[in-house]
């Protein structure tokens, strides 16, 4: 992992709040190839490390999906 040092102690803090009561969002975009599940596989580690349960899901690139289908 190089680098997103700041990205993921961002995240990091969110997860701080969220296990304080306070429920996160967090949104990780951009182009293909530039690191969103990266950065997501190392922030569900951590968060992993701390004990809290983390679930996967993904959905398709395809048009029948209504939006926010997820
Ligand atoms: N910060 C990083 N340091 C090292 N490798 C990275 C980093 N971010 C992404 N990669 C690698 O680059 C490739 C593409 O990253 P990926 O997370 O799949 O992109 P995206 O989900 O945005 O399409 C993967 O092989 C991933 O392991
Ligand atoms: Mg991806």
């Amino acid at each position: 992992m190089v680098g997103r040092d700041r990205e993921l102690a961002r995240v990091m803090l969110l997860l701080d709040d969220a296990l304080a009561g306070g429920g996160r969002l967090v949104l990780c975009t951009g182009e293909a190839g530039i690191g969103k599940t990266r950065l997501a596989e190392e922030a569900a580690a951590s968060a992993a490390a701390r004990g809290v349960p983390v679930a996967w899901a993904r959905a398709a690139d395809r048009d029948s999906l209504p939006p926010y289908g997820l």
